[in-house]
């Protein structure tokens, strides 16, 4: 019998400090009118100095274990997006939080692809699942965004909020509980679009040699691409697979700015009862954005076993990225 890969429970971690746009006036130029006419964000969470990804994911991750009706015996991989990792270069933060999990003697590593993170995540667990390498797969969001923003940027430092959103993909028979199917792209010409420089200075021997880590953004140019890259893609996947706007249950779209999800929203002729929204409660939390905002509407009681969600995200690589999925619990 053929094996589908299931999106069995979700959960999410939100660090307890709340900062307010008005926190970010009396420290640059900036307004709390501004922040929510150009983005619609009015808070996001920040994590504490020893909070680090792996902290926030952990979190997350064991709710989601707990909500699988697994135990973290029961995982056989652990794949973490992040552009936040608790360490550059290793180790990785999936090893770290299997080792907060508990999990030992399993394979785990970090993936990097931005905001599009989760799209990218339920990718590879479904070829691991549907090729029958394992059965059980934890996957996690995890973001420290504030520790790679700089807070003298106005332009960038208001968008952006920590936290994490973790998954179980577990094997199942039934299609009609499945991630039935994703769809990952990605163009590197764009790659200076969003990036955090970290270029080596000099010749290296004996010298400083990391030049500051803070993530930068083109705006505007990003905005007007992720629009049209959105649309494009979540168009194609729809027609792939034969389903109309009026199928869907809930358009879960990546929480980077409410005028991007208005518009795409738009376009494609959801109505505001399908579109799920939490950028103004958590700003942009890039990989962790869509399983958040997932977990938000399972938490408040409005996700049912069965329904069917669609999911698009864009973020720095440039990558994007669609999937059709059922919540399989
Ligand atoms: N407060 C007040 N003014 C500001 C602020 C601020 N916080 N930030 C920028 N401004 C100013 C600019 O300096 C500019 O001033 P000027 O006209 O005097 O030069 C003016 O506001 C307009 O700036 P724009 O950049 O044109 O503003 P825009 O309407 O494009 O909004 C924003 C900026 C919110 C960044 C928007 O472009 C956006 O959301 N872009 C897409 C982000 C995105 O989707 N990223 C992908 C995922 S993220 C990831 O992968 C990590």
């Amino acid at each position: 019998m053929k094996k589908y890969a299931s999106l069995k429970s979700i959960a999410s971690y939100i660090p307890s400090r709340c900062v307010k746009n008005s926190d970010f006036e009396a420290v640059l130029d900036t307004t709390d009118e501004w922040i929510r006419k150009r983005t619609g964000i009015q808070t996001r969470y920040f994590a504490s100095d020893d909070e680090n990804s792996s902290d926030l994911g952990t979190k997350a991750a064991k709710l989601a274990i707990e909500r699988a009706g697994l135990a973290v015996g029961d995982i056989d991989l652990v794949i973490v997006a992040t552009l936040s990792p608790d360490y550059l270069g290793m180790p990785s933060t999936a090893c770290l939080l299997s080792a907060k999990l508990g999990i030992r003697n399993k394979p785990a590593f970090d993936i990097s692809t931005a905001c599009s993170g989760f799209i990218y995540l339920l990718s590879l667990a479904k070829s691991f699942i549907e090729s029958g390498t394992y059965e059980n797969i934890l996957i996690v969001g995890a973001e420290k965004v504030s520790s790679i923003l700089d807070f003298k940027d106005r332009s960038t430092c208001v968008l952006f909020g920590d936290g994490a959103g973790a998954a179980v993909i577990t094997s199942t028979t039934e299609q009609d509980k499945s991630i039935l199917d994703v769809h990952i792209s990605s163009d590197g010409t764009y790659y200076d679009y969003l990036f955090t420089p970290r270029t080596l200075k000099g010749s290296g021997f004996l010298q400083e040699r990391f030049s500051p880590q803070y993530l930068q953004m083109k705006g505007n140019e990003t905005f007007k691409l992720a629009v049209k890259t959105l649309t494009n893609d979540v168009e194609n996947i729809m027609k792939k697979n034969n389903i109309a706007s009026k199928d869907i249950d809930f358009f879960i779209p990546h929480q980077a700015n409410l005028r991007i999800i208005s518009a795409v929203g738009e376009q494609l002729k959801f109505s505001s009862e399908q579109v799920v929204i939490t950028v103004e409660k958590y700003g942009n939390t890039s990989a962790a954005s869509i399983p958040m905002a997932m977990n938000d509407i399972y938490e408040s009681g409005r996700l049912k076993a069965g329904d069917l969600m669609l999911l698009d995200a864009f973020g720095g690589g440039l990558t994007w990225g669609s999937a059709l999925v059922y919540f399989g619990a």
